[in-house]
């Protein structure tokens, strides 16, 4: 093994190793995922992007919120946190719903929704496809102005999918599930294991109409998921490690999320012997000097600061068509999720 990959592995050993002196504090409360105060709803999307919206009903974000409740399973989660039920719970609606305020309370509208992903909108809406005012056409407007309006929509809150890094946070924010109590006391799963950016995109969830003039919901092309793959296993670490910080005692949550982390540097690491990436080699080098062991918030959210520095720098500056070499790691399309 090489010596990054056996840091790693080191790291490993010691956490799973501690005896952990499990000091039970207020667990991580999960970050809310949209501003309540900026959601717009999905309403105000659907007049210029009705197929997206078609397309989001039929997935298990939408389904989520009539159906999460129901579920024996969530009755259980829900019992053993002395919880009254999932819809009243901003424990769970931080993950399965998209909550706007009225009458200056948050209240669950929508499952996960258009905004969980690309940012509540109230500030960015009328700015993401304002091509130079009202006379301004998609084909007449100056590279600059495209840049300024990119650059302003992020400013603003969005989740441009332009600089993938963006977006991929999104989906790690929930998906890593970081939150100790929840998986410890609750017995929610310990985030999705396999989840992997490239898969779990381009399946039921796709809605890729724009680049095909509205017409077709197509797969995106290689180069683009070329950079995708990369973006997420940086952002798994990023997400992984920063779960890592929340970890108070050696049980479930705790091994499983560091498990996750040192899985992903190693990952990372044998692409980087690929592409040779500046980026990724900083990623790397910031996560060699993580100690994954419980109780080490400040160390770890720091390193994952890094990691998320590196990674939107690499989403930015990738060039899809120079990564040909990773393409033997890319999920066939039959395991698209
Ligand atoms: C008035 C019409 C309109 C509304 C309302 C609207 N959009 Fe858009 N949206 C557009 C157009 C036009 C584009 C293409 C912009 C371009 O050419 O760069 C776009 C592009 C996008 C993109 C792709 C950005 C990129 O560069 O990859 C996303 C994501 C998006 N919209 C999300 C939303 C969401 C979420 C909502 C609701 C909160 C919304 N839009 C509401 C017209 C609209
Ligand atoms: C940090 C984000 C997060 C929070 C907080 C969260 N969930 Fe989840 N939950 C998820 C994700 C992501 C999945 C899908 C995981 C997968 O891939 O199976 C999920 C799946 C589930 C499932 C279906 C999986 C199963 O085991 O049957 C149930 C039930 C569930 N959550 C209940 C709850 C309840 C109840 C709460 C509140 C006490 C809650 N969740 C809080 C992220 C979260
Ligand atoms: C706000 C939290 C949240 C965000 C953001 C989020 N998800 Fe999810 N996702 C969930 C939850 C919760 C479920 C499970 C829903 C259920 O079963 O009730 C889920 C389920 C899924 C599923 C279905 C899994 C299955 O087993 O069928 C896919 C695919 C998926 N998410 C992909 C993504 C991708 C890709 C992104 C980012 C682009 C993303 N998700 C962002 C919370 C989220
Ligand atoms: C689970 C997270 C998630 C949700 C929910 C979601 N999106 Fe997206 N969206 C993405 C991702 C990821 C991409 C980039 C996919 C790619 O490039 O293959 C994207 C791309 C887009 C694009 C650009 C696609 C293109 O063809 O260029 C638009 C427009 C868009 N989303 C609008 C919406 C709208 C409107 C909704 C709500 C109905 C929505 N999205 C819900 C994650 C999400």
């Amino acid at each position: 093994m090489n010596k990054t990959a056996n840091q790693t592995a080191n790291c490993v050993i010691l956490f799973l190793g501690l005896v952990g002196n499990s000091v039970f504090i207020q667990p991580g409360l999960a970050q809310t995922q949209c501003d309540p105060s900026k959601v717009v709803t999905v309403e105000s999307c659907a007049k210029c992007h009705k197929n997206e919206v078609k397309v989001w009903k039929s997935t298990p974000h939408f389904r989520s919120f009539e159906e999460l409740s129901r579920r024996p399973k969530a009755k259980e989660i829900c019992n053993n946190l002395g919880l009254r039920s999932a819809k009243r719970s901003d424990i769970c609606i931080d993950c399965h719903y998209t909550t706007q305020e009225i009458g200056g309370r948050a209240k669950p509208i929508s499952g996960v929704s258009c905004e969980s992903c690309h940012g509540s909108a109230k500030d960015w809406l009328t700015i993401h496809n304002d091509y130079g005012g009202p006379t301004a056409s998609k084909e007449n407007e100056t590279d600059d102005h495209r840049r300024h309006r990119f650059a302003l929509s992020v400013e603003n809150g969005m989740k441009n999918t332009r600089n993938l890094y963006l977006i991929a946070r999104s989906c790690y924010g929930c998906h890593t599930a970081p939150n100790e109590e929840l998986v410890n006391v609750g017995g929610h799963n310990a985030g999705s294991m396999d989840f992997e950016l490239v898969a779990w995109s381009q399946g039921q969830v796709r809605h890729n109409f724009l680049r095909t003039g509205g017409l077709e919901n197509g797969v995106s092309e290689i180069e683009r998921l070329r950079v995708m793959y990369v973006v997420g296993l940086i952002a798994d670490l990023e997400f992984s490690t920063r779960a890592t910080a929340q970890a108070t005692s050696k049980s479930e949550f705790g091994v499983n999320v560091a498990n996750r982390s040192a899985r992903a540097a190693v990952k990372l690491f044998e692409l980087q012997q690929k592409i040779n990436d500046p980026n990724i080699q900083h990623a790397l080098q910031a996560f060699a000097g993580a100690e994954l062991k419980i109780n080490n918030t400040v160390q770890l959210d720091q390193i994952a600061d890094e990691i998320q520095a590196a990674g939107q720098r690499f989403a930015e500056s990738a060039d899809g068509s120079k990564l040909g070499r990773i393409d033997s790691q890319l999920p066939n399309p039959n395991e698209y999720k």
